[in-house]
């Protein structure tokens, strides 16, 4: 089909939405449609939201105020525009979003992406407003094209060297913070051979590493060509038969579902990458029985000990919330001593933000915000050194980088060690896409600098 039209993409929140983007640009290419960087140049916009903390929601609203005068510009001018937002905004608040901003044409929740086509035409012929946020029974994945073999023209589908691949979405977990399973929906993992057969595909237009992901990827039980239900270790190791992978990672994981033999394919398969995601929230136990998490401080370390025992290198990274309701400073001074305990290589850290329909907004003993701030400064201070000595640490080791793009400077690559570190190093581009020996000569709080070994 000829390109006739431009679409201007942004994505926020986790790498979910960037996967859900991908998917929807490529299914869009096949409709016509080529991306663009300018918003002015676009006839169709599409914001895919986030809806895990209030700032990001925020975001949106203040997204689209701007999305409005460009709309009107472009009216000004005779021209068209369309405007979408999708993803787990769209999915929560739905009609609120048309009646607040009216600017948009069509609210689209992220079970339903496989309609964006269909549903632009509509709301173009018919001039209405349109919002699709069921959960249809019909399977998306199986409906939205498959993936292209050439990469598409976006920022992140020129750059195929590492990919994601969503295999399991939802969460049945309820955790008494969270909206994902709300706008999520319930756990539901992909087959097997569906994921095989988009791997290839991935593989066959460059990417060597790829990122499964779920919003509780370790939970994942998907149908095998045995029609048994495999679990995300058997999955990692049927992905790593395949010619062209080079490195498997997956996140995010719950602490509950580290099943032995995920632990065991951390000590067995070399293509598995020594990092893991794994989130702990918090480090009192109070406070974690009141999350749901449903396991203590404790088991998380002695879960994390079996594991480092499996791969005494592995990088551990996790996500912490301070301030949930009724945390004291003593539920606090867990917290960092359970980051002591962790020792972590990179984490992320979030002031608690209630969610409209979680049980913990309803929870009285809400935190003060300033509270909140002083604690999340205490905490990232912490996690920062860790980060920093982690980092330092790899001063002197030569790691295999994997180089994904170009760097700021001239002649600079930038790529990620094994332990998911970004690394910058002087290479010919023609290194891009391939694995490269590097030795570690310096390491800053977020990055480390390197030069290639002579082989
Ligand atoms: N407030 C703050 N942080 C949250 N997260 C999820 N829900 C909330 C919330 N209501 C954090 C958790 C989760 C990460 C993706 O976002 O730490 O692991
Ligand atoms: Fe949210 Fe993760 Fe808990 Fe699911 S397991 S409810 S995604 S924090």
């Amino acid at each position: 089909m000829p390109v006739t039209k431009k679409v201007f993409v942004k994505t926020f929140g986790c790498q979910m939405n960037v996967y859900d983007s991908e998917r929807m640009s490529e299914q869009l290419a096949s409709h016509g449609y080529s991306e663009t960087q300018e918003i002015e140049a676009a006839d169709l916009v599409v914001l895919n939201t986030c809806h895990i903390r209030e700032k990001a929601v925020e975001k949106v609203y203040s997204d689209l105020g701007k999305v409005r005068d460009v709309k009107a510009g472009r009216l000004a001018r005779g021209l068209s525009t369309q405007v979408v937002v999708a993803g787990c905004v769209a999915q929560a608040e739905g009609a609120e979003i048309s009646a607040r901003a009216p600017v948009v044409d069509v609210v689209i929740g992220s079970q339903s992406y496989h309609r964006l086509p269909e549903l632009l035409a509509k709301s173009r012929n018919d001039g209405g407003r349109i919002v699709e946020t069921r959960f249809p029974d019909e399977e998306k994945f199986a409906l939205l094209p498959d993936r292209r073999i050439e990469a598409g023209t976006g920022p992140r589908t020129s750059a195929a060297a590492s990919a994601f691949l969503t295999v399991q979405e939802g969460c049945d977990k309820f955790c008494t913070f969270c909206v994902v399973p709300y706008t999520r929906g319930a756990e539901y993992s992909r087959s097997v051979a569906e994921l095989v057969a988009e791997t290839e595909r991935l593989v066959a237009r460059g990417t060597r590493e790829i990122t499964l992901l779920g919003q509780n990827v370790n939970g994942y039980h998907g149908e095998g060509p045995d029609g048994a239900v495999w679990s995300l270790a058997r999955l990692i190791r049927r992905l790593a038969e395949i010619e062209g992978v080079e490195r498997l990672r997956y996140m995010t994981s719950h602490p509950r579902d580290m099943a032995d033999d995920l632990i065991a394919a951390h000590r067995d398969e070399r293509k598995l990458m020594p990092f893991l995601h794994l989130p702990v929230q918090s480090g009192s136990d109070r406070i974690l029985a009141a999350m749901n998490r449903k396991h203590t401080a404790q088991d998380y370390l002695t879960l994390l000990d079996r594991i480092r025992a499996a791969r005494p290198d592995i990088a551990v990274s996790t996500d912490i919330i301070v301030g949930f309701p009724g945390e004291t400073d003593k539920d606090f001074a867990a917290t960092l001593d359970l980051v002591r305990g962790i020792d972590c290589a990179q984490a992320y850290s979030f002031k608690y933000s209630p969610r409209p329909g979680t049980p913990a907004a309803k929870l009285e003993a809400q935190v003060p915000e300033s509270v909140k701030a002083a604690r999340l400064t205490e905490l990232q201070a912490l996690l920062d050194s860790q980060q920093t000595r982690f980092n330092a640490s790899c001063v002197g080791r030569t790691l295999p980088v994997l180089f994904e793009r170009k760097g700021r400077h001239e002649g600079q690559l930038v790529g990620r060690s094994p332990y998911l570190q970004l690394v910058h190093a002087e290479a010919r581009s023609e290194l891009l896409g391939r694995i490269i020996p590097v030795e570690i000569a310096a390491a800053g709080q977020n990055s480390l600098a390197g030069v290639i070994s002579a082989a």
